[in-house]
């Protein structure tokens, strides 16, 4: 046995971990309280309120609005635990669904989703879309329950024309018993996706809409600080440490810029055997740290997607240029095809594509004509960095086993 060896584990044992809960660092952790989200909570509870009050007799339908990373989804899912903690209280059957539409991304999946919530038995395949209504109709007068379906990122779900809010408004409508059954709270960042929805669907909706106001640098500071405290040990973030973290956050005010750089500036002042994160730590954690969303809008791409973003930012690189066209990004885009072995895809999907992007806001394009046959756009990369951008998206295409 080597002893060495062992002193040496034994170290590492002892060293003392700097969290106190490195998962309430975690993106997705809902805390228990949500600082400058109190009068949104308490809006919530008032709309809400008859869904208690007068049991399965009223159906609400909210719009959520804001800019990202402000706490719309947190807040909603602490909202929905709340309801169901009281109506279980009042022995009322409320059921919180919270479904992402960009990961499930059609009526069907997102309706197999919410069957799902009810009866985690029933299976995925074998019904059309009208079966899934009929069948989630049942259950909900089955279990005698009244479902808030809340559809977080509704904008994926409304540009492919989908009319699922105008499907689910129709339960209510279509009961005999009159019976109320199921409120949608919707969530998007940016209004404008609306117009392609159904007239009725979309009057209803825009007659309740709860805007979510960005943080101000004041309030930035005092949830980090909140945050900091639920998850890292005593005295380990300073308040002038906090101070400088929320300014990198305030350009975006996006608090997961700050989570992610309070998680990293911590696991570096560990490696360093330091006993507090300081000043470099932080400057370290924020380096070559591209924003939590864009990393998650990166890890759900397929290939293709991956392989025309990488043409754009190399396109891009290339030119030295802060604009490009859309044919300089498919001239790259065939040859980055060709050395991977990846077959093109059609000019009229990586057109798509390119929406695709704007919506999740890697790229700004400027549409010089939108005629199918001379369709010109003129894209650029204004906010993030592009190594960072190009490196991430190399090591994503890695991982599916191509090699770049
Ligand atoms: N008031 C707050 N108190 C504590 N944590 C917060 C607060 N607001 C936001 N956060 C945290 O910041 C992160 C981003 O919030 P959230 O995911 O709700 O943003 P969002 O508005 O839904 O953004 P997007 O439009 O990009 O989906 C989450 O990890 C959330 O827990
Ligand atoms: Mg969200």
């Amino acid at each position: 046995m080597n002893y060495i060896h062992m002193e040496y584990f034994e170290e590492l044992l002892k060293r003392e971990s700097l969290f106190k809960d490195e998962s309430k660092l975690d993106i997705n952790y809902i805390p228990n309280e949500l600082p400058h989200r109190d009068k949104e909570l308490s809006l919530l509870s008032q709309l809400f309120l008859g869904l208690i009050t007068n049991p399965n007799s009223i159906s609400r339908k909210i719009l959520v609005t804001g800019k990202t990373g402000i706490g719309k989804t947190v807040t909603v899912k602490l909202f929905g635990k709340i309801l169901e903690n009281v109506s279980r209280k009042r022995s009322i059957n409320i059921k919180y669904a919270h479904v992402n539409c960009r990961k499930e991304r059609t009526s069907y999946k997102v309706l197999i989703k919410l069957i799902q919530s009810l009866d985690t038995r029933f299976p995925k395949r074998g019904y059309s879309s009208q079966d899934l209504l009929d069948v989630l109709i049942e259950f909900l007068h089955l279990y005698d329950i009244h479902i808030l379906v809340v559809l977080d990122e509704l904008s994926y779900l409304i540009n492919k024309h989908e009319d699922l809010i105008y499907s689910l408004t129709r339960i209510n409508d279509d009961n005999l018993k009159c019976d109320q059954r199921l409120s949608i709270i919707g969530i998007v960042r940016d209004l404008s996706c609306l117009n392609n929805l159904d007239n009725s669907t979309m009057s209803t909706l825009q007659r309740n809409i709860l805007e979510f106001k960005k943080y101000s640098d004041g309030q930035i500071f005092n949830i980090l600080k909140y945050r900091a405290d639920d998850s890292l040990k005593k005295n380990v973030l300073s308040d002038k440490m906090i101070k400088m973290i929320s300014e990198i956050t305030s350009s975006s005010g996006d608090v997961r810029h700050g989570l992610n750089v309070i998680w990293r500036s911590c696991k570096i002042a560990e490696s360093k055997n330091l006993k507090y994160i300081n000043a470099e730590c932080v400057r370290l954690g924020n380096q070559d740290l591209l924003h939590y969303s864009t990393l998650d809008v990166l890890e759900y791409m397929n290939s293709q997607k991956l392989s025309f973003l990488l043409a754009i930012i190399k396109a891009l690189n290339n030119h030295d240029n802060i604009k490009i066209s859309f044919n300089d990004a498919l001239k790259r885009y065939y040859m980055i095809c060709e050395n991977i072995g990846l077959k093109p895809r059609s000019n009229s999907q990586l057109w798509n594509y390119l929406q695709e992007f704007k919506r999740e806001n890697l790229l700004e394009t400027k549409i010089v004509s939108e005629k199918i046959k001379g369709r010109r756009a003129i894209i650029a990369i204004p906010d993030l960095s592009l190594p960072n951008l190009e490196r991430n998206t190399i090591e994503m295409l890695n991982s599916k086993g191509f090699k770049i």
